[in-house]
């Protein structure tokens, strides 16, 4: 192409560009009056109101039946059309125009049961009853469940949305599309939502977590992966089991697995790059009863957890190797699960890099720049990360909620677990200013594109 019809071109563009409202304060009105609805205290109080009620009834994986039919309730009241069931207790709404460019908001609806483990993410072997051990109002009416992740204020805060995009649905420039998922902890509800289509023909997605660490109106997130990839295994390692006293006459698991172990150790130490994050852990063992019996056989198991597909797969193929080999040194045999079918396998969430400069922007105006900051990836898994895959681009951030004087909150899945509810203006503002701005700006992008094919055709 000859650069006189470049500058024409360009020209055409500017013209185009200048015809359209401006970034940030574009026609669905500027983020930063999102907030100002969002504190607004009817507002406010309704979604108090919302959160009190689901966290009184809390609902595990594939049984928010209770919190479904609140959902849906309120998008009737609020005037919006939503699919349902969606992954059987799933309910998929839409603010807009009904067609395209599609954005996604993400919120996951499920409570936790009885849970051994503090981490977020992590699923094991049930053990202690998780009661709530807050008392306020609204404490858990249901024993051995409690919304200690925070996901009751997740449902609240994009019903919060819904209500102000509905508000300015005449200046959408495209479709929102609210999906609120069941069973995020480690029963797939995203893959199982992604399969029943809730998110076909969307071209991004936001989802947050709220955040015990940092302070009200702070959120922190990153470009690239931002939550790791988790896989699990059990191992059962076979020899010939005999009495303690007459070693030689018995083929040693138990020996067999002590290898094993502390040679699955070298895996990260040895074999990933130090830059690379992994982990290997052994957290299970179980094998022989008695003073003076070598068992049978001694059953391993753990998890295994990395950024990068890459050096996912290659975890799971080397874990394999060294069971499998360490336990031929000692004449062992040994046979490895790794559990697909039982236990949900998260993949590593990555987040867009466009998506990441939209949200610092976005993020920015609503909170102030400063308060918009990078972190660190976390070693938890998060099943956004199957949306992360599935959608072209996806984006996962989180969601200050501390203030310091009311002293510091606890982690999630802690029984002692709460939500700071200042903190649900923030998330309702942050969603519904991602969804808007992003359909104004795919609008003026798609704008452009199309002016740039009408001056080919011309010329
Ligand atoms: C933090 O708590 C104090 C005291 O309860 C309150 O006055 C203040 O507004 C809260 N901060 C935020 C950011 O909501
Ligand atoms: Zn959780
Ligand atoms: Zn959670």
């Amino acid at each position: 192409m000859g650069s006189g019809r470049c500058v024409l071109l360009a020209l055409l563009l500017r013209l185009l560009l200048l015809s359209e409202p401006p970034a940030g304060v574009s026609a669905a009105g500027s983020s930063s009056s999102f907030l100002g609805e969002a504190k607004d205290a009817e507002v406010f109080q309704w979604m108090r109101g919302l959160r009190g009620r689901i966290h009184e009834h809390p609902e595990l994986a594939y049984e928010e039946f209770e919190t479904s039919r609140l959902i849906r309730e309120e998008l009737d009241a609020m005037g919006i059309p939503y699919k349902h069931p969606v992954a059987v207790t799933g309910v998929v709404g839409f603010v807009g125009t009904g067609g395209p460019p599609f954005v996604a908001l993400r919120a996951d609806m499920d409570a936790l049961p009885i849970q051994m483990c503090s981490l977020m993410g992590c699923r094991s072997n049930f053990v202690m009853i998780l009661q709530e051990s807050v008392e306020w109002e609204h404490k858990s009416k249901v024993s051995g469940k409690m919304h200690a992740c925070g996901h009751d204020g997740h449902v609240t805060m994009l019903l919060g949305a819904a209500k102000i995009l509905q508000r300015h649905r005449e200046d959408l420039q495209g479709t929102v599309v609210l999906v609120f998922q069941p069973a995020e902890e480690g029963a797939g509800g995203a893959k199982k939502m992604i399969e029943d289509g809730a998110v076909e023909n969307v071209e991004a997605i936001f989802g947050f977590h709220v955040d015990s660490e940092n302070p009200v109106g702070v959120v922190t997130s990153r470009p690239g992966p931002v939550m790791a990839g988790s896989g699990f295994f059990e191992a059962v390692i076979s020899g010939k089991g005999g009495h303690a006293a007459i070693p030689h006459h018995t083929i040693d698991p138990i020996m067999a697995a002590s290898n094993v172990i502390v040679s699955l150790q070298h895996l990260v130490s040895r074999e990933a790059d130090p830059l690379d994050s992994q982990v290997v852990t052994v957290s299970k063992i179980q094998g022989g009863e008695a003073f003076n019996v070598i068992p049978d056989s001694v059953v391993i198991g753990g998890t295994f957890r990395s950024f990068s597909r890459e050096s996912f797969a290659q975890l799971r193929q080397r874990i394999r190797e060294v069971i499998v080999g360490q336990a031929s040194v000692q004449r062992c045999t040994a046979t490895i699960d790794f559990l697909d079918d039982k236990v949900s396998h998260f993949p590593v969430t990555v987040n867009s890099e466009d998506l990441h400069q939209h949200f610092v922007e976005v993020a920015g105006d609503v909170l102030g720049s400063n308060n918009v900051r990078t972190r660190q990836p976390v070693m938890g898994s998060e099943d956004f990360a199957f949306f992360s895959e599935a959608v072209p681009a996806a984006y996962y951030y989180f969601l200050g909620m501390k203030n310091e004087s009311q002293g510091p909150l606890k982690p999630p899945h802690s029984p002692f677990f709460r939500i700071n509810e200042e903190v649900l203006p923030y998330g309702a503002a942050l969603h519904a200013s991602l969804a808007a701005e992003y359909l104004a700006q795919a609008h003026t992008r798609s704008a452009a594109a199309q002016a740039q094919g009408q001056v080919h055709d011309e010329l």
